[in-house]
């Protein structure tokens, strides 16, 4: 990373536009999330509705502090052990927060991302971030500079490279109702924050009309291609790619499948899943067949993604 690329991005940020941003999960569109005209770019950029809030990032604890109205002892427990880190925390929002950030709720998303060029850029700026993933609205999160610029390159007046992401999945989304609920699977395993409060996490809530996170959205994180989970048919169609953990199948060519992971580990895989559906997606055969993985670990998340991308799709995904 340049210093002059960190320099331009801090001086677009403040004068309310928007940058592309690294961090260790996916690659996000930020802006001013104290400033709701710049924050209205980041709509318009991924063409996402205005019911879905945005996650605000903050270089460590303390800058908290002053966005939300109370941190609650569980909450305080899993910033300590897991931040800065793929996390996300809903809080009750203080009155500098936009509606428009949170969607009119009264609780705000914050996380404290780890990646060095994302922590770099907080530091430099008196504001936080507002940043959804740096996709069009419904389609695969970027996981690569280069993911960015293929979709929204022409929108956005910079891209920070950091390299490729370490995570490769989205920060875990974590509620208190009053006890700790996962919102969204994500980067940091449910059994990893069950250990460190002691006690397994409330199920998730119920579906309501207007979700409270739409990466809750049954389509989403979604490939054009029509992407379907096992059982497959057999034989396979010919005009077909795959999607494997670790096992790669002799029915279907090279080019046409990738493995997430052969040593079959669950970090890899999520690191790899979202690039690997992206490629297989622009072979534009007319199936995608994708192999779950694993319950465990991080396999909670990319089982959530590849259930997601399975799903019939809404026509706002449909149009990108
Ligand atoms: O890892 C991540 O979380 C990445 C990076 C860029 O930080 N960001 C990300 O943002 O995945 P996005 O917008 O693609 O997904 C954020 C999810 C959305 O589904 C949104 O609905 C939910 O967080 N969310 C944000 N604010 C919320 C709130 N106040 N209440 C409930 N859910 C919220
Ligand atoms: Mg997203």
């Amino acid at each position: 990373m340049r210093d002059q690329h960190l320099d331009q991005a801090v001086h677009l940020l403040q004068s309310g536009q928007c940058v592309a941003i690294p961090t260790e999960t996916v690659y996000g569109l930020a802006a001013n999330a104290l400033d709701s005209v710049a924050v209205t770019q980041i709509f318009r950029i991924k063409n996402r509705p205005f019911f879905d809030p945005l996650i605000v990032h903050v270089a460590s604890i303390e800058a908290i502090t002053p966005l939300v109205r109370d941190i609650p002892p569980a909450a305080q427990i899993l910033l300590r052990a897991f931040s800065p880190g793929p996390l996300t925390l809903l809080l009750p929002r203080a009155a500098c927060i936009p509606d428009l950030v949170t969607a009119g709720s009264e609780r705000v998303a914050i996380r404290i991302p780890a990646h060095p060029v994302c922590q770099a850029l907080l530091q430099r700026l008196p504001f936080p971030l507002a940043a959804p993933s740096a996709n069009p609205f419904g389609y695969i999160s970027p996981t690569t500079a280069a993911h960015v610029a293929a979709q929204l390159g022409d929108q956005v007046p910079l891209i920070l490279d950091g390299g490729p992401c370490r995570i490769g999945l989205e920060s875990t989304i974590v509620g208190f109702e009053p006890d700790a609920v996962i919102h969204r699977h994500g980067g940091i395993a449910a059994a990893q924050l069950a250990k460190v409060l002691g006690q397994p996490l409330a199920p998730q809530p119920p579906r309501k009309a207007h979700p409270q996170a739409p990466g809750m959205l049954d389509s989403h994180y979604a490939p054009r291609t029509a992407l379907h989970l096992p059982p497959w048919p057999d034989p396979l169609p010919h005009d077909c790619a795959l999607l494997r953990f670790r096992d790669f199948d002799p029915r279907v060519p090279p080019t046409h499948q990738r493995q997430l992971s052969v040593q079959g580990d669950l970090d890899e895989a999520a690191r790899n899943l979202f690039a690997a559906m992206r490629e297989l997606d622009a072979l534009r055969t007319a199936h995608i067949f994708a192999e779950t993985v694993p319950q465990q670990g991080l396999g909670q998340a990319i089982n959530d993604r590849l259930y997601r991308a399975a799903a019939p799709q809404h026509k706002t995904s449909k149009n990108h």
